[in-house]
């Protein structure tokens, strides 16, 4: 998909910041571990969804997606392999191993893709599953696990700090009587799973360095949840109105905005924010100055769209980004727009300079909204190409755009 995007944008208005894709991944492949109908609100309509609703229906579940409800009936559940081609386009599918391993006690899967932003192997989920006593191997590209689950306790310590394997070892260890995972994260969105495995029955437990998993009395009811809000999507469109205007961001959630916003703040940026709502006004700030981490610290998703950011702001700004091994694309579109940037591997000096508009095309979901970020702040018009791979993870972006002043050809 190919857009073409208009320079000097100015916005206005409000925007609606929709579910978060990262929570509603998991606990949409969460959802089979419950016999009756669940009902997840405020959920995002975007094609790692869909794909995932496809798996769904391939396992013989009932899914209705209406508006931003999505309901999920698994009582007719079969086990089948999962060499679906949607298994190989969107890394989320991983989940349904722990979940297997619950239902089934194995799983055969085609290995994960997702984006480009590194190698991203899936060896930390493997060594997990294997140190609870799963089997584990690789045979043309699919991974299959089985287990007899001879224990009934599991004591595991993650050899890295990674968001999907704190998921993916909480789903696998749902079936013993008593589980540590030590080393876990507190991510938001790993949060969000644990309230939806607790309300469906399970009984879990996550302090800042470790999630406890003990017995539970599981009864299969019917069960309604909303998902978060998509922290990403709301700095997403901050970063939007700091650059171009003047934005509402209705319906984000401070808490989990702390790091990002502490950096604007210290950036000098004026952010009001009141219950769900943060107002920006386009601004300079002073400089910006990061380092990417785990949850609480600053996202690396937003790594990419803060970089944009920096090559307005009044001096030299500084990243460096610790989570992913090949995610500084954005900086060879920023030089090429005539930004000086001084990259020296995962570390970036951005020295701040007026854009002159080229045309991008997108490497993966961040990297093509911080591309947009950049296409609106040019002097002229840019053509954007493999833009689907920003509708994965933004919810009616064009949409949302329009109602705010941007009109984007596509
Ligand atoms: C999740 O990816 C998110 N994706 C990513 O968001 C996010 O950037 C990432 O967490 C970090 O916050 C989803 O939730 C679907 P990790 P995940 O395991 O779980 C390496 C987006 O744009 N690693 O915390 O894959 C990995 O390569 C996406 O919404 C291994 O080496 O991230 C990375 O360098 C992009 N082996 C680091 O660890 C493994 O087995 C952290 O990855 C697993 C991870």
């Amino acid at each position: 998909m190919e857009i073409t995007v208009q320079g000097n944008a100015k916005v206005k208005g409000k925007v609606k910041i929709s579910g978060s894709k990262n929570a509603a991944l998991p606990i949409i492949c969460a959802s089979i571990l419950n016999r009756g109908k669940v009902i997840l609100r405020n959920i995002p309509r975007i094609s790692d969804v869909f794909d995932m609703c496809n798996i769904l229906k391939y396992l013989n579940c009932k899914v209705k997606f209406k508006g931003n409800t999505l309901i999920i009936m698994s009582k007719n559940i079969v086990y089948k392999p999962l060499l679906l081609e949607e298994c190989k386009k969107i890394r989320a599918s991983y989940y349904f191993i722990g979940v297997f391993l619950f239902l089934f006690k194995k799983c055969e899967i085609l290995l994960p893709g997702g984006c480009k932003i590194g190698s991203r192997p899936i060896d930390y989920h493997i060594k997990a599953f294997q140190d609870i006593g799963f089997k584990c191997s690789i045979k043309d590209n699919i991974l299959t696990v089985v287990g007899t689950q001879d224990d009934e306790v599991f004591d595991v310590t993650l050899v890295n700090k990674s968001v999907g394997t704190t998921m993916n070892i909480i789903l696998a260890g749902l079936g013993f009587k008593q589980g540590c995972i030590r080393n876990s994260l507190i991510e938001p969105e790993c949060e969000d799973l644990i309230s939806f495995l607790n309300i469906i029955g399970f009984n879990i437990e996550n302090t800042s360095s470790n999630v406890v998993i003990k017995a539970h009395n599981k009864i299969n009811t019917k069960i309604k949840y909303e998902i978060i809000p998509d922290r990403i999507e709301a700095m997403t469109y901050t970063v939007l109105g700091l650059l171009c205007g003047d934005l509402v961001i209705n319906k984000c959630n401070p808490k989990h905005l702390l790091s990002p916003l502490n950096i604007l703040k210290e950036a000098g940026y004026k952010l009001d924010f009141k219950q769900e709502c943060l107002h920006v006004y386009k601004s300079v700030g002073n400089q910006i100055n990061i380092k990417t981490d785990v949850y609480p610290g600053f996202p690396t998703d937003l790594q990419p769209i803060f970089g944009v950011l920096a090559s307005q702001t009044k001096n030299i700004s500084s990243i460096e980004e610790n989570i992913f091994d090949n995610r500084m694309q954005i900086y060879n579109d920023l030089i090429v727009s005539n930004v000086e940037c001084i990259i020296d591997k995962n570390n970036v000096k951005i020295i701040p300079a007026n854009i002159i508009s080229k045309d991008y095309t997108v490497y993966d979901l961040r990297h093509g909204a911080a591309v947009l970020l950049l296409a609106l702040i040019g002097n002229g018009s840019s053509k954007i190409s493999n833009f689907e791979l920003v509708l994965r993870g933004y919810e009616n972006i064009l949409q949302k755009l329009s109602k705010i002043g941007i009109y984007v050809k596509s």
